[in-house]
């Protein structure tokens, strides 16, 4: 068994203790928001699909803040044409704020400001091509430079004040090197994701012992998909650099994370709280029942207007009597 030097130099052994340092600490996510958002349509044409808003709030600022509430301290966005407004919606309204201080609306303004990033906290690079996750994290290479990092896809959202990320820093902290969450999928449905396969539990996680994008159909080494958010060590990026193809004739993330997997540890972190998939219609509007159920200043009202809802499209056969 390796024996890994502690902070003070005290040797122990792997892996019932910490991992070794210095572990860099980890400041960084790249928010990969390129995607075209096809199946908005056409709700998408002129807004990009990371602007549009579960409950009062645009997808994108959920994804931000899981990475906040993280400790993450710098966000990178991979952006592309017609994204401009992204860039917008992360930045000071000089004129927004002034009229609401001068009206009074403090609740208001405190709530923007709450959200603001700091100057310098925030970054904007594009992928110039739609040629795959892979080549959009690449993208990020010289924003992220020599440390590790953080991705989240912002297509995933989980419940304010419930996020994976933060748990998955827990971890990493523990083990060091890339970490990768998964949740479990209906078995039937292994293609349409990453997957994973198990090995011995570590802390609060587990072994990677492999993955592989998109598997056909009876190939996958388990239901464990990956879903949406990685800690990855810079070394990843000389991988991504070949800009070799795989699933769907795309640079994969997933691609390059195996061939590291030669030489790092990956470590898997099963999530069990809940993800609302807003790269679909369906997950969409769930996402959006779901937030506005939660949110104290609205549930009470939601709830009745959603059981008469309910009520008006249930066939008659199928209403209680
Ligand atoms: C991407 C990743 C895949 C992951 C999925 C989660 O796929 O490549 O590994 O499981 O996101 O949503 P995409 O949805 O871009 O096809």
């Amino acid at each position: 068994m390796p024996a890994y030097p502690s902070n003070n130099g005290v040797l122990f052994p792997a892996p019932l203790q910490a991992k070794p340092f210095p572990m860099k600490k980890l400041r960084k996510a790249v928010f990969p928001v390129a995607g075209l958002g096809t199946r908005f349509l056409p709700a998408t044409k002129a807004i990009p699909k990371e602007m549009l808003t579960v409950v009062d709030r645009p997808v994108i600022q959920y994804v931000v803040d899981e990475a906040r509430e993280a400790g993450i301290e710098h966000f990178i966005f991979v952006t592309g044409r017609n994204k401009a407004v992204i860039e917008d919606h992360f930045d000071i309204q000089f004129e927004l704020n002034h009229t609401l201080a001068q009206r009074g609306k403090d609740d208001q303004l405190a709530r923007l400001q709450q959200l603001q990033p700091q100057a310098g906290q925030t970054s904007f690079t594009r992928q110039q091509e739609p040629l795959g996750l892979g080549h959009a994290v690449w993208c990020a290479r010289d924003l992220v430079g020599d440390e590790p990092f953080a991705v989240l896809l912002p297509d995933m959202i989980t419940l304010p004040g419930k996020g994976c990320m933060k748990d998955m820093v827990a971890l990493y902290e523990k083990t060091g090197d890339n970490i990768i969450a998964v949740e479990e999928c209906d078995p039937a449905e292994t293609q349409k994701y990453g997957i994973v396969g198990k090995g011995d539990d570590v802390f609060n996680g587990f072994k990677l012992t492999g993955m592989v994008e998109k598997p056909k159909a009876g190939t996958a080494p388990s239901n464990l998909y990956i879903n949406g958010r990685y800690i990855l060590q810079p070394e990843v990026f000389g991988l991504l650099s070949r800009q070799e193809r795989g699933a769907g004739n795309e640079i994969q993330l997933t691609d390059a994370m195996q061939k590291l997997m030669k030489e790092q540890s990956f470590f898997g972190y099963h999530y069990r709280g809940r993800t609302f998939d807003c790269g679909s219609p369906e997950g969409f509007v769930e996402a959006n029942v779901a937030f506005a159920l939660q949110r104290s200043d609205l549930n009470s009202d939601m709830a009745d207007v959603i059981d008469g809802l309910l009520a008006e499209a249930r066939p008659a056969d199928k209403r209680r009597a």
